[in-house]
């Protein structure tokens, strides 16, 4: 059994083809709000997860939600494929500038279960996409022990059901105060403070 241990302050960097499971391990570990996808961003700015040509836009979004996050403490979630150097290497950027430990998750998932999956579900990238995506993780987790992570984990496929994610020292959202609601109904625009 491989055992997570993300600090309540972490950036959790999930990597990972297409149809790796990444997004269902997020589900499965983290609440909703901690979670951001870069597809979901995608589909917040153009309406479809599929919409590349806001890929831009939507990585900014992406990174500012996570710097959002991680700047005032809170874990960050990051479900994007994450297979490039370069991702990587904005992941990190975000990360150090808000003073976050990164801990990297990777699937290591076989091609022919991820085309399987892939070839299975709604939005579907193509056995050409996800074979690019596996032949690139192969570089990546050549690459993880030298990027300066906290800590990277590498869960094989059949690891993956059996890990267990321990989030130590989470913050626990802030208590609203009489003091937040009077303000609340003074200053309704004034809310973002920190
Ligand atoms: P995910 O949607 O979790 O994959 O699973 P992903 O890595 O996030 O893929 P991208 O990068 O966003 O494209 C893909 C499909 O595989 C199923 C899920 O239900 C989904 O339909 N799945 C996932 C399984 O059947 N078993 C698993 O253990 C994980
Ligand atoms: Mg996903």
């Amino acid at each position: 059994m491989t055992d997570i241990v993300v600090p309540g302050n972490a950036l959790v960097v999930l990597l990972g083809p297409a149809g790796s499971g990444k997004s269902t391990f997020a589900r499965r570990w983290f609440s909703e709000t901690e979670v951001v996808s870069s597809d979901r961003c995608r589909a917040m700015i153009a309406d479809s997860e599929m919409d590349i040509s806001v890929s831009a836009r939507a990585f900014a979004l992406f990174n500012d939600i996570l710097r959002h996050r991680l700047e005032i403490g809170r874990l960050a979630v990051a479900d994007s494929t994450a297979l490039t150097t370069l991702a990587r290497r904005d992941l990190r950027t975000t990360a150090r500038r808000a003073g976050a430990p990164v801990v990297v998750v990777a699937l290591d998932v076989s091609l022919r279960t991820c085309t399987a999956r892939d070839a299975a579900r709604e939005r579907i990238v193509g056995e050409q996409v996800v074979a690019r995506h596996v032949a690139l993780l192969r570089d990546a987790l050549r690459a993880l022990p030298r990027e300066g992570y906290q800590a990277w984990h590498r869960l094989r496929e059949e690891e993956i059901d059996d890990a267990v994610v321990r989030v130590e020292g989470r913050r626990p959202p802030v208590p609203v105060t009489p003091e937040m609601q009077e303000a609340y109904v003074r200053e309704p625009w004034r809310r973002v403070s920190r």
